[in-house]
């Protein structure tokens, strides 16, 4: 009863703090002073420091005790603002430089410029004219928040620049920081200085914004009207001369050696830098380099973070659980006492597989070594053996899904070996634990997207049975979501709005969003780019012609037998057929304007000028398709060195146009 008695009032007080957080944070009027607010957040604290039961989400404990406002506008990026892929040691950056030279088809020496990685917030400030018209945050890197006027308050950020060489339509990218001084006298509110730039940045009246001292370095453009500057360096120092501050440190490298000595040197100093820095930024000095390497799915070729090392701390592990992912892959979990690795307080860590845990002898109440770098999901390094008790028994990884069924371990043709990870065999719905995270990929940034349905919601209205299968989210009932605890009219509405503005998909998005295994963001794009509309797909499928897609460059084996297996469940195939008829997925639109349009090639032998993979792209990029099988449409087959002899013979028994490699480049001039 007692218990009862204090849970009441500490949950009381914890209701008082988020009303006066949204007062002071969102509202921008706060109606208690700042020492009255002060005595709540120590009430709660003390209150849980005595009583260890009590815990809640919106404790000043665990959340920053504020919540960035919902409301800006949003604006699409004219240009991506895409992530950096992370190497984190030599051999990292060795591969990204072969990955690079197997991409150009040649070894070259390299230029880089190296400019070390703030941990800010990335924002995005467009001129027009020398004027300052628009600031946007990142976003989902597709779609920012336009935060201009929070913005305009960093005086780092010219508001107007004179300078005659200042194009006119660019935008200038950088990172909005917080100097470790000034987190230092806010360290009560956020968890990390990263969190305090990002919460200040995103609140919704620019007078917060201007109460937290932010600063801003400039390191690279998005649209750039005419850019005839020729490297990242001599942009670098443009930026300087236009006013923008950009990094002191920023210098130009030649190898692998001297970026690692470099690395080496610099992890060391950053303590003695005003600001949190998290690695160093590896990009091609070249621009031109750069503009022909170009993009993946989520990174550029031509750029690299390599991390400093990770923060670690030791804990011990209270529980293991089993996750199931989408794919059916199990991924054990160690529950982990509460510990503040590098300014997060961590209490999971993933533990891999199955294999992991048999290898490194991980068990239930062990103390571990814990990992975290930067974005990089906390992991568990090693045991201390030493503190293990007599007691300790070996963990057994379950050999059924939690779901019941029992799972498999697949053998992998290529490594001759079973995989490391169990799997729960994809019977498309029926495993709970399975289709719940295969709705969560549904809804996600780089799927369908939707707006105030996050992964937490999923699971909520998971657990109340609203949903079972993706189509579930179009028919929703609202009366009854608006009657749940923490939803008001206005979210019900705005998740309504969201959902509907969803329905619009583009083909490659919705054959992504369906997460079929082995079909990522960039095979989608492919079958998307064959299959052009929605109803054609579905024919290839119904027509047991899934092999046609062996047509693809890119598409192999894995993908075919991953696609053969998602649609031999019926249900897998029902499910798409009742999304399309929700949805108004778009057929995909093919640059139309190209030279190459109507024409399809195909390779055979090495190009001398480049790789594949830039002879395709520069192919599509002029409208045209590129296959890799010798069938009647095909138009050119275009020939490198040592050509496969059967496949000219074909093409010249076809009547199909043969072309050599210079021949080719002249088509396109
Ligand atoms: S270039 C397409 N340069 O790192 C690549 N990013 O994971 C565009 N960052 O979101 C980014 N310092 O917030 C670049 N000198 C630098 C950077 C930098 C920090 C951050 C930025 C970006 C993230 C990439």
């Amino acid at each position: 009863m007692k218990e009862d008695k204090i849970r009441i009032n500490y949950l009381k007080k914890i209701n008082d703090l988020k009303k006066h957080n949204k007062l002071y944070f969102e509202d921008s009027s706060p109606v208690i002073s700042d020492k009255d607010y002060d005595q709540i957040k120590n009430e709660i604290l003390n209150l849980e420091k005595k009583f260890s039961y009590l815990k809640d989400a919106s404790s000043p404990s665990i959340s920053l005790g504020y919540t960035p406002s919902k409301n800006f506008i949003k604006s699409k990026h004219r240009v991506k603002m895409l992530s950096l892929s992370n190497a984190f040691d030599s051999e990292d950056l060795e591969n990204f430089e072969k990955k690079i030279f197997n991409y150009l088809n040649k070894k070259i020496k390299l230029e880089y410029s190296v400019e070390p990685k703030i941990d800010g917030i990335s924002a995005s400030l467009t001129y027009k004219n020398g004027s300052l018209i628009m600031g946007t945050s990142r976003g989902d890197g597709i779609t920012g928040e336009v935060i201009t006027e929070n913005l305009k308050t960093i005086k780092d950020i010219p508001q107007k620049i004179t300078s005659k060489d200042f194009p006119k339509d660019i935008e200038i990218r950088g990172e909005v920081f917080i100097k470790r001084s000034e987190f230092d006298k806010l360290k009560n509110d956020f968890a990390n200085p990263r969190n305090a730039a990002s919460g200040s940045l995103r609140q919704k009246n620019p007078n917060e914004t201007k109460k937290i001292p932010l600063n801003f370095v400039a390191y690279t453009y998005g649209y750039f009207e005419s850019n005839k500057i020729r490297k990242q360096s001599d942009f670098l120092n443009f930026l300087q001369r236009w006013g923008f501050k950009t990094n002191e440190h920023n210098k130009i490298l030649n190898s692998i050696d001297d970026l690692t000595n470099f690395h080496k040197k610099f992890e060391k100093e950053r303590f003695d830098l005003e600001y949190d820095v998290d690695g160093l930024v590896y990009k091609i000095n070249s621009l031109e380099l750069q503009k022909r390497l170009g993009f993946t799915a989520n990174s550029p070729r031509w750029a690299i973070a390599h991390k400093f090392s990770a923060d670690s701390a030791f804990s011990q592990i209270v529980d293991i659980n089993i996750q199931v992912g989408r794919t059916g892959a199990l991924t054990p979990v160690a529950r982990i006492k509460p510990v503040n690795i590098g300014g997060v307080v961590v209490s999971n860590a993933t533990l891999h597989n199955e294999d992991e845990i048999i290898r490194k002898d991980i068990r239930i109440h062990d103390t571990v070594k814990i990992e975290r770098a930067g974005d990089v999901i906390p992991h568990v390094i090693s045991v201390d053996l030493k503190k293990r008790k007599k007691s300790s028994k070996k963990f057994i990884f379950p050999k059924k899904c939690p779901c019941g069924f029992d799972t498999i371990k697949e053998f992998n043709k290529v490594t001759n070996k079973f995989d490391a990870v169990r799997r729960c065999p994809d019977r498309g719905f029926e495993c709970e634990k399975m289709a719940v995270e295969k709705i969560k990929h549904f809804i996600s940034k780089e799927a369908l997207n939707i707006d105030g349905l996050g992964k937490k919601v999923v699971e909520k209205f998971w657990d109340l049975k609203l949903i079972r299968f993706p189509q579930d989210i179009f028919n929703l009932d609202y009366t009854q979501i608006s009657k749940l605890e923490g939803w008001g009219d206005l979210s019900v509405s705005n998740l309504k709005f969201s959902i509907n503005q969803s329905k619009k998909v583009s083909l490659d998005k919705f054959l992504y969003s369906i997460g079929i295994r082995h079909i990522g963001i960039e095979n989608a794009k492919l079958l998307a780019e064959y299959t052009i509309s929605i109803s054609n797909f579905l024919n290839f499928i119904k027509n047991k012609k899934i092999n046609e897609f062996l047509n693809i460059d890119g598409i192999g084996d894995t993908q075919i037998n991953s696609l053969k297996k998602f649609f031999e469940n019926k249900s897998n195939y029902k499910i798409i057929e009742k999304l399309s008829s929700i949805l108004n997925i778009s057929d995909l639109k093919l640059n139309k304007n190209g030279k190459l349009l109507n024409n399809s090639f195909m390779f055979t032998g090495k190009l001398s000028n480049m790789s594949r993979a830039e002879a395709k792209s520069l192919i599509e990029e002029n409208s045209g398709s590129v296959v890799s099988s010798i069938n009647k449409k095909l138009k050119y087959l275009i020939i490198g060195e040592k050509p496969t002899n059967r496949k000219v013979e074909q093409a010249k028994e076809l009547g199909i146009k043969i072309l050599s490699e210079k021949e080719w480049l002249n088509l396109l001039n």
